[in-house]
């Protein structure tokens, strides 16, 4: 089947059986590795991607129901100075040890903060809760996604 879509800013279209999982998509036939596989079974989080700006397991997506739609992966969070600033924070606070989770993360950070700028703990807690961390005893990956938040509201005051 083929499927068109567009990942990381860019129409892709690719030759893919329908029911093929997006993480073997993404990894094998696009060789974006960046996305993790963990568990395999959608209890993890470190294959989290957004398709249409939603966080979703890549395990669990079929690639057919990427047709006509709008995918990001944790490649395409880099901006052309580098590492994009919530990237940076995980950084400068440690959030990221063996790095295994760390994408899923990084793609459920993200989609957290485009709706919530500035999110207090609960709520960076809950928008984390699907992605599991078995290195970083979580406050260091909290502490990162306020960062980067703190980081955005001083660069854009008011
Ligand atoms: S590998 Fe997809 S949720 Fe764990
Ligand atoms: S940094 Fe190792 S599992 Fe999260």
């Amino acid at each position: 089947m083929k499927i068109t879509f567009v990942l990381n800013g860019r129409s892709r279209t690719i030759d893919a059986p329908p029911l093929a999982r997006l993480l073997d998509v993404l990894r094998g036939t696009l060789g974006l590795t960046g996305t993790k596989e963990g568990c395999g079974e959608g209890e993890c989080g470190s294959c989290t991607v957004l398709l249409d700006g939603v966080p979703v397991n890549a395990c669990l997506v079929a690639a057919g129901q990427c047709d006509g739609r709008t995918v990001l992966t944790v490649e395409g969070l880099e901006n052309k100075d580098g590492l994009s600033d919530l990237q940076d924070a995980f950084v400068t606070e440690g959030g990221a040890q063996c790095g295994i989770c760390t994408p899923g993360f990084l793609m459920a950070a993200r989609a957290l903060l485009a709706g919530n700028p500035q999110p207090g703990e609960g709520e960076i807690r809950e928008g984390i809760a699907g992605n599991v961390c078995r290195c970083t005893g979580y406050q260091r990956i909290v502490e990162s996604i306020r960062h980067a938040g703190k980081e955005r509201a001083s660069r854009e005051p008011g």
